[in-house]
């Protein structure tokens, strides 16, 4: 059952597609209060309660013992101690004694107390006036998480191209840099579908445009890439450069489609390009024209795009930055202590995405003045929003690939996501693993994260085992940085442990195709925890570092430097397939704890007594696959 609650006069976000009467704010049945002007509500918590949800998120499946804040946030830095990444997700449940799901549809920003103040109460505290909370009960957290995205919509299923491997790096510089990766992987006969082109690609970083001198007939080249079954996919940022003869900055100005500052004036903040004006993607005429851009892409045979910085990402505003150097040229020939120093330094690294900042950005929704501060989730999500929609009404649905950076519940019907500028860690193996089914359960199914890691470099043994989880992800993308170590997977010597792993990936792409279609469609979820499907069972409620795949495998990769293989603990008699290039090792395992051999090209598979699983015969690329030619095993 799913029961709505509101609070003043929300705007509309467009998250929850069915139609549902609200009831008073007050009635809804967690304790609702108003605390030093903000809302507030609580639940308590049994000691073996489980607390799921809040998407891309960092921390464990189970949420408990930390606070979280939805507000995306542009920081590459996923450590621990963070409270926000990229996304909003305010979808959060509880499974154990009770089991009910609770959505906060509110673009402000949203604390999540999860047993932090107090180990036994989740608290969580609403910074707007106007919104709606839905409360979803059901009888297991598999039923609640099915009720909810019922409510929230049918995922997006991308094309099935995009279900192959895909590199991508900041940059591939030009045409002959992408060549050298199509040639890397064909010569050492590693599959590969797709190639990413980052900011480099664009003339001096602005939107809709093309470096004649890198890619010089870059239509005749995307062309002669697809012959040779390779997608190229550019990406497109929030911010458009501030440029008088820009085409995309002229006509936002002339139309008043950028969000302005309090005086009426456009806001203004420096990203990549330079000073960039920010389209006011939450009014509907602003998305319609800010979609119909990626035309001018589409027109030269583009077939997918990445959005980026779309939180939005603001480097440093003018009032920022020359506040900053004001102070630094007071500070000149000063001799500094401790405190001087550190205060100094802080002005600077503060410098980026200041909340200031974001405080003196207007949006206009039905000619009303909306402060950013309000709708601050919403944005990245509109301009996916924007492009989804194009997509959709010009090309058909699913048609064209766009996954997101930041992204808000709903935007899950138009696109995927990734989770951003993570690294080359091993502790990002699992980061990875945890975040898939709270993305699942808030219904973003196509999602991954940077395999090999973002940001730092890599090792060799670090990018096989990243990429042996990255086989079961739906977006399987190896990204790394500018200025990192090459990560491609012919960058390391013999490449034949890589072709072995993504070999995989392609024999089980009509398996994942076909999960992945019926999520969408049933309202699943691809990726569990253990405890939806091992109630009863308290190691694996207990377990954050396996997941059910579907109704008929496990997963449980190697995540860890230097071993062998890892422990297993299996819920129920297992089949262990290990999956290697075309090799399939099988043995039974039984119930219980088992310490697996993993080898480096080897991808384990644990799969449920009486499950045939289908295996096709891998190939270079997607559209050579023979889809109807499957082995089972
Ligand atoms: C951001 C993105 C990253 C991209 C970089 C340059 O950091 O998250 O994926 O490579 O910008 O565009």
């Amino acid at each position: 059952m799913i029961r709505k609650f509101r609070l003043g006069s929300p705007y509309d976000t467009n998250a929850v597609i069915t139609p549902l009467q609200a009831e008073s704010i007050w009635d809804f049945p967690f304790n609702p209060a108003v605390t030093d002007g903000c809302f507030e509500f609580s639940f308590l918590m049994r000691q073996d309660d489980i607390v799921y949800g809040l998407g891309e998120a960092v921390r464990g499946i189970n949420k408990r013992g930390w606070i979280y804040e939805s507000y995306c946030s542009d920081d590459p830095f996923h450590t621990e101690s963070k409270r926000s990444l990229y996304a909003a997700h305010n979808f959060i449940m509880l499974g154990g004694s009770g089991c009910f799901g609770i959505f906060v549809d509110c673009p402000a920003r949203v604390r999540w107390d999860v047993g932090y103040t107090q180990p036994d109460e989740t608290r969580v505290t609403v910074f707007a006036k106007d919104f709606d909370v839905y409360l979803i009960t059901a009888d297991s957290p598999r039923e609640v998480v099915r009720e909810f995205r019922s409510a929230v919509g049918k995922s997006y299923v991308p094309p099935f191209w995009a279900f192959g491997y895909q590199q991508s790096r900041w940059s591939y510089h030009n045409a002959d840099a992408v060549d050298r990766v199509v040639r890397g992987y064909d010569e050492a006969k590693i599959p590969l579908d797709c190639v990413y082109l980052d900011i480099d690609y664009m003339q001096s970083f602005k939107d809709f445009t093309v470096n004649e001198n890198a890619f010089p007939d870059f239509k005749e080249y995307v062309s002669a890439k697809k012959e040779q079954g390779i997608r190229l996919i550019p990406i497109i940022d929030a911010g458009v450069k501030k440029e008088e003869g820009y085409e995309i900055y002229d006509e936002g100005i002339k139309n008043g489609f950028f969000c302005k500052n309090a005086d009426g004036s456009v806001f203004e903040a420096g990203v990549w390009p330079g000073v960039c004006a920010f389209p006011d993607f939450l009014k509907p005429e602003v998305r319609r024209w800010f979609g119909s851009k990626y035309r001018y892409l589409i027109d030269m045979g583009i077939e997918g795009f990445w959005n980026d910085m779309n939180e939005p990402a603001l480097f440093y505003s003018a009032n920022g930055l020359n506040a900053a150097l004001d102070e630094a040229v007071d500070a000149k020939g000063k001799n500094f202590d401790l405190g001087g120093f550190f205060h100094i330094k802080d002005v600077f690294t503060g410098l980026s995405n200041r909340q200031e900042d974001y405080s003196s950005m207007w949006h206009s929704i039905d000619g009303k003045a909306v402060n950013h501060q309000d709708v601050h989730n919403l944005y990245g999500a509109c301009m996916t929003r924007a492009a989804g929609e194009y997509f959709a009404e010009n090309y058909g649905e699913g048609e064209i690939l766009m996954f997101s950076r930041a992204s808000y519940i709903g935007a899950h019907r138009t696109a995927g996501i990734w989770f951003g500028d993570n690294h080359s860690w091993w502790s990002h193996i699992l980061l990875n693993l945890k975040m898939l089914p709270s993305a699942n359960m808030c219904g973003f199914l196509y999602c991954g994260a940077d395999l090999g890691g973002f940001n730092d470099n890599a090792t060799r043994d670090l990018v096989l085992r990243f990429l042996a989880l990255g086989v079961f992800t739906p977006l399987m993308r190896n990204h790394s940085a500018l200025g990192t170590r090459d990560q491609e997977c012919y960058s390391f010597g013999d490449a034949g442990d890589f072709r072995d792993i993504i070999e995989v990936r392609y024999r089980l792409i009509p398996y994942l195709y076909k999960i992945f279609c019926a999520a969408s469609a049933d309202s699943e979820m691809i990726f569990r925890p253990l405890s939806f499907d091992y109630l009863g069972d308290k190691i694996a409620r207990e377990c954050e570092t396996q997941l059910m795949l579907g109704d008929d495998c496990m997963i449980a990769p190697v995540y860890e430097q230097n071993v062998s293989g890892r422990t297993v603990y299996l819920p129920e008699d297992m089949r262990l397939l290990r999956l290697s290039g075309t090799r399939v090792e099988s043995s039974e395992l039984k119930k219980g704890i088992h310490y697996v051999d993993v080898a480096l090209n080897e991808v384990p598979l644990f799969v449920k007594k009486g499950k045939k699983i289908p295996l096709c015969q891998p190939a270079l690329r997607t559209r050579d696959l023979k889809t109807d030619e499957l082995e089972f095993v």
